[in-house]
């Protein structure tokens, strides 16, 4: 498999506050990998990152076999990073198939293509088809993350960056979306970095995970190896049992 994302030693912060201090991990092609840890350990800081709405202090960045740090961040999406940030920022006062078609403008596609990549995207998201016509301020939380997941898929993208993208959704929901998701990565091949809070569902889901504390990896493994680490289960015990019981 080849190396599609890998961050080293990076660090990165808001004035004072650093998030990240020397983070290493890396995605390798065709991989689901998810990102876990307590609040504030870094991971959105992560994303936005590597998609540039934040610049690193130090450290490397490659995506594609590029150094991220001579690419702009407008031209990031083009490169095939795609980033569904938290509290999935569609356009309310447009339509679905509206949000769906400026999701494709970053390629800068023929209409054509557009338009067979939006009809891709009701084939694998039915509950768009059936809502198309409708304002996107107007849908439920569910089908808001469904449509901001297929906006970022309109750009065809190498990597799918998705954070906590089950925030606010009933477990029922939470399972349909992650059903959606393993079906991307199975069928489609699709590269997926997720963050969840989720975790022993997100690790059943990955090949591999990493959990961050305080800005960089405490622990890293196959998602298996993570569900059977005392110190992931001692982080997330009430979870595990749950779902042992
Ligand atoms: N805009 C900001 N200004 C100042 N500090 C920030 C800003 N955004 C994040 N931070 C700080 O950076 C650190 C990492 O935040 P980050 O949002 O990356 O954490 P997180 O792992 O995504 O947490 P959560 O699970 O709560 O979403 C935290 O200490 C946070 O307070
Ligand atoms: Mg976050």
């Amino acid at each position: 498999m080849s190396r599609l994302l890998e961050l080293s030693g990076l660090t990165a912060g808001y004035g004072g506050v650093r998030a990240l201090d020397g983070l290493d991990l890396h995605v390798d092609e065709g991989e689901f990998v998810v990102l876990l840890g307590p609040n504030g350990a870094g991971k959105t800081t992560t994303m936005k990152t590597v998609s540039g709405l934040l610049k690193p202090v130090s450290g490397q960045m490659r995506f594609a076999g590029q150094d991220l740090a001579k690419v702009a961040a407008w031209r990031r999406p083009a490169l095939g990073l795609g980033h569904v940030p938290e509290g999935r920022q569609i356009f309310p006062d447009h339509t679905v198939l509206e949000n769906l078609a400026l999701g494709g403008f970053p390629t800068r596609r023929r209409k054509a293509e557009t338009d067979r990549r939006r009809d891709e995207m009701l084939e694998i998201f039915p509950r768009l088809a059936e809502r198309s016509s409708q304002l996107a301020g107007t849908l439920s939380g569910g089908e808001a993350q469904m449509l901001a997941i297929a906006r970022a898929l309109m750009a065809a993208p190498r990597l799918l960056m998705l954070d906590e993208p089950s925030l606010g959704l009933a477990p029922l929901k939470v399972a349909e979306l992650f059903g959606y998701l393993k079906r991307l990565h199975d069928e489609r091949g699709l590269t997926i970095l997720l963050v969840e809070q989720q975790a022993s569902t997100a690790l059943r889901l990955a090949d591999r995970g990493y959990v961050l504390e305080r800005g960089r990896v405490a622990v890293e493994g196959t998602g298996a190896e993570l569900r059977e680490d005392p110190r992931v289960q001692a982080a997330y015990l009430g979870q595990l049992r749950q779902e042992a019981g």
